[in-house]
């Protein structure tokens, strides 16, 4: 039993070890704006930052400067590469808003700032409609998100793991991705791909690697594959984030598609590193995107066997939290 544990020790090494030479190749620890999608990333870090500072309903607007001067220098870097990605132009965006609403904090830097998008060379086209910055939202707005009944959503959810035949047509795979997009990511940076098929010899190829879809794989009509980017991650604290956002996403993932009445089974990517090569040697995963799972999904049939899968009761898993 003993040597068995150690054994398992092992392999959790091997892992950690491969994540973390994964870490080192495609994190952003170097700060470099060379690539755009680094610069986008870096971009959205900073201009969310001041986005948060417009938001807040008491603001010095003599402070958030530095991360003004720090966002022209990369819509500069994108402004001369003629190549503008999503928040390069968002941050644009954000910093002309920040710009005119904190002018009076630090004049001499704002007169800088609009002389020098004055003069970049290329901006993006206008007609591209991406916004950014702040806008005024009501309660009453925000509660037309408000279920009439959220348990009739939540609790009619199961994993399915038997399907319709037929596929998920790509408007409504693309529908629940763009849902999707809406979930919540460290500064709003979005690190994520997913990909999907509905080619059952690309599903098979894909799901043999993957551990635990015995009895059911081939009738899952719809792959996705979620998965996070490393290159969005800087500090040496995110090393575990991109599992975390990825995590994220691929729960709204889930919870979009049974919101279109699509079902879904999440399979694990608990995998070892051969095993996670292997599946980049087979399919066109980038090598920075790190795997956060697989979602299985079709439509239900007209009945279905589903596991109870029984939930632990609230008061085991929840405690206020007090000071020691
Ligand atoms: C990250 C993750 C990985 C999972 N992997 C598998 C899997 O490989 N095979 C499988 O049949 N179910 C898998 N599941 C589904 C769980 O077994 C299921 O969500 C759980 O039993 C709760 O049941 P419910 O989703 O019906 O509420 C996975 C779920 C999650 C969240």
């Amino acid at each position: 039993m003993k040597v068995r544990g150690f054994g398992r020790l092992l392999k959790a090494a091997n892992g950690f070890l491969y994540h973390f030479s994964r870490y080192c190749r495609h994190s952003n620890w170097m700060d470099s704006a060379s690539d755009v999608e680094r610069r986008n990333y870096q971009a959205v870090k900073i201009y969310h930052s001041l986005e948060k500072s417009l938001s807040f309903s008491n603001r010095n607007p003599s402070s958030g400067w530095a991360n003004a001067q720090a966002l022209m220098r990369l819509v500069s870097a994108a402004s001369n590469a003629k190549r503008f990605g999503f928040h390069d132009k968002a941050g644009l965006h954000v910093l002309q808003q920040f710009i005119s609403e904190s002018e009076s904090g630090r004049p001499e830097i704002a007169s800088t700032l609009k002389d020098q998008i004055e003069k970049l060379p290329a901006r993006p086209s206008s007609s591209d409609g991406i916004a950014g910055g702040v806008k005024q939202l009501t309660d009453a707005e925000m509660r037309r998100g408000t279920l009439d009944s959220p348990e009739e959503f939540f609790l009619s959810r199961f994993t399915l793991r038997e399907f319709k035949p037929q596929v998920v047509s790509d408007d409504i795979v693309q529908r629940a991705v763009s849902l999707t997009m809406k979930t919540p990511s460290v500064c709003n940076r979005q690190a994520w791909h997913i990909y999907h098929t509905s080619d059952p010899s690309v599903r098979d190829a894909v799901l043999t690697l993957q551990s635990g879809n015995r009895g059911f794989g081939d009738k899952i009509p719809n792959i996705f594959i979620v998965t996070a980017d490393l290159k969005a991650f800087m500090q040496g604290e995110e090393h575990y984030q991109h599992w975390i956002d990825g995590g994220m996403l691929a729960m709204s993932l889930v919870y979009s598609l049974h919101s279109l009445g699509v079902a879904s089974c999440c399979l694990n990517w608990s995998q070892t590193p051969a095993r996670d090569k292997r599946l980049r040697e087979i399919v066109n995963i980038r090598d920075s995107h790190s795997i956060i799972m697989m979602i299985g999904a079709g439509w239900p049939s007209d009945n279905n066997t589903v596991c109870v899968s029984p939930r632990r009761p609230v008061s085991e898993v929840f405690s206020n939290l007090v000071k020691n």
